[in-house]
């Protein structure tokens, strides 16, 4: 058994396994030179044998536990037929509502425009580099991708009241989330994914009708992944109670952001947890790497527990810092 599943299925407390959000990225030069040489990132996305090659990089540097593929929570969207740009030094842009190409897709065409994603699966699942590894797939949950599709651009200054004003929109494209988010995951556990990750990186603009934008969605795909047999991990990012969140929603694991007290959790929550140490950590120096990791695996001591982040890992950080995170995990005792 992988040590994920150790942890996750076995509810191990004695193996502390480790991966990291957005390990396969920016921060590594291997992947910048290959993002120079290709600058539409969809078409990235869609280069089956490129993606194989950037989702194992991180993986021969620094033998994480798991792999998690190259790929996007955006190919959704740009699944059902909303343009996705990337722009640089911008982040991601979407192109118009045009409901009537939305609502015209098929689970047919829908597959077919992002077949290269489970060529991509299914070619890696018997890579060597993976012996004993888990391999990945995700999705972004309804209300960040309701976000995008609405927002257009990262929502980083909050949304404006407009964004609810047409009800019915955000009814019609909540259901065509859910139906084409559970394809995605459908195919991509066909294809060879072991767990599926749930981003939602939004939840904490989440203010009012948490049934309808969080857990509801979340957990009807919660349910649709337990129900293929497939672990599943959650990430609300930001929301304000990830015990009554894990009640309700009841993931294989959830992974904790930065902002939540460990300690507090440990005592209400039965199930395995991923996460926590904050991105930025990894900009300072390796003492203080030191002291804050051990502060996690500390407290994690006697909880199936999985070492990554509180929020992806940043672009700026070095890789000398990544060795030391690894190198840290692995010989705590
Ligand atoms: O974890 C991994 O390494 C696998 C690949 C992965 C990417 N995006 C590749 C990527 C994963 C799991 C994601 C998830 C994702 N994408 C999320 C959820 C996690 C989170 O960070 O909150 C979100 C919100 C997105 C949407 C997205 N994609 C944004 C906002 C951006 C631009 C800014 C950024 O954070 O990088 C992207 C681009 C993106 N996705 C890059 C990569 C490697 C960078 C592309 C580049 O080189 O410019």
């Amino acid at each position: 058994m992988t040590p994920i599943k150790e942890c996750l299925i076995n509810k191990s407390t004695k193996i502390n396994p480790v991966w990291l959000m957005r390990q396969a990225g920016r921060y590594l030069p291997e992947f910048r030179e290959i993002r120079k040489l290709n600058p539409d990132f969809i078409k990235l996305c869609l280069n089956h044998s490129l993606a194989e090659e950037i989702t194992l990089q991180p993986i021969k540097r620094f033998g994480f536990d798991a792999a998690i593929i190259f790929s996007d929570i955006l190919m959704v969207p740009h699944g059902i037929g909303q343009t996705v740009q990337f722009k640089k030094n911008f982040g991601p842009n979407l192109g118009s509502l045009e409901l009537n190409i939305l609502h015209n897709i098929t689970k047919d065409d829908f597959t077919e425009n992002l077949s290269p994603v489970y060529k991509l699966l299914f070619n890696l699942k018997n890579s060597k580099d993976l012996h004993n590894k888990d391999l990945i797939g995700f999705v972004g949950a309804p209300w960040t991708l309701l976000v995008y599709m609405i927002n257009k651009v990262s929502p980083k200054n909050g949304l404006s009241e407009d964004f609810f004003k047409d009800e019915i929109l955000i009814n019609e494209i909540l259901n065509l989330l859910d139906k084409f988010i559970k394809i995605h995951i459908e195919n991509q556990i066909k294809a060879g994914a072991t767990i599926i990750q749930i981003f939602d990186s939004w939840a904490g603009l989440i203010q009012n009708d948490f049934d309808k934008f969080l857990y509801n969605p979340t957990l009807s795909l919660v349910n649709h992944v337990k129900n293929l047999g497939v672990p599943v991990i959650c990430f609300p990012r930001g929301i304000s109670d990830y015990v009554k969140f894990t009640k309700i929603v009841k993931p294989s694991m959830i992974n904790i952001d930065y902002n939540v007290d460990p300690k507090s959790l440990i005592k209400s929550l039965d199930i395995p947890i991923q996460g926590g140490l904050n991105p930025e950590i990894l900009l300072s120096n390796k003492e203080n790497l030191r002291k804050e990791i051990k502060k996690y695996l500390d407290i994690f001591k006697d909880h199936p527990y999985v070492f990554n982040l509180g929020h992806g890992i940043l672009p700026e950080t070095q890789v000398d810092m990544v060795y030391e995170l690894v190198n840290i995990v692995r010989n705590y005792k």
